[in-house]
């Protein structure tokens, strides 16, 4: 058991103008699962709140060691203190009370994500943008996820 769960972040940006949105929002993480998940592709059991009381009978209801990850329209979260990880449905209450009043690079949150922890063995990037010269969805996809991955170039 767990060595072949990963962790796959997904930026669905290009996909605006098939959901509906302006074709220029971005999405938050929260978003996005909610997307996935209506494309039926399975999604972790995630929850999304504001109040770190909610956090904690999210925490309660996922059971074991969860994640809470600010919702902000920025990368580099976890350095900044903005994705923590918590054993217990208090520690979890904690942590959300601390991001929730947490600015990353500008940004106020929100509200956290609460997600399982995963088991990690390997992480991936998936992003979609909008193909502008070609007027389609172009989706990107690496092998080498993980903490800056938006950073890697080539
Ligand atoms: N559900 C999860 N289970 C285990 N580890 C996670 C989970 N979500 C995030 N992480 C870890 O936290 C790191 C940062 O999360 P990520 O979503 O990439 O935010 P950011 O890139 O903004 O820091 C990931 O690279 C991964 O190692
Ligand atoms: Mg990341």
């Amino acid at each position: 058991m767990g060595d072949i769960l990963y962790h796959t972040e997904v930026v669905l940006a290009g996909l605006a103008p098939y959901v509906g949105f302006h074709a220029a929002m971005r999405f938050y993480e929260f978003e996005s699962r909610r997307i996935v998940e209506r494309a039926g592709i399975p999604v972790t059991k995630y929850g999304f709140c504001t109040t770190a009381d909610q956090a904690r009978k999210i925490a309660e209801e996922i059971g074991g060691s969860v994640v809470i990850k600010s919702q902000v329209l920025t990368g580099g979260r976890m350095k900044a203190g903005g994705v923590k990880f918590a054993d217990t449905p208090e520690e979890a209450a904690s942590h959300a009370a601390d991001i929730l009043e947490l600015e990353i690079n500008g940004h106020m949150p929100k509200g956290v994500l609460v997600d399982p922890k995963a088991d990690v063995a390997q992480e991936y990037y998936a992003g979609v943008v909008w193909d502008g010269t070609r007027k389609c969805p172009l989706m990107l996809f690496s092998d080498m996820g993980g903490i800056d991955i938006e950073e890697v170039a080539d």
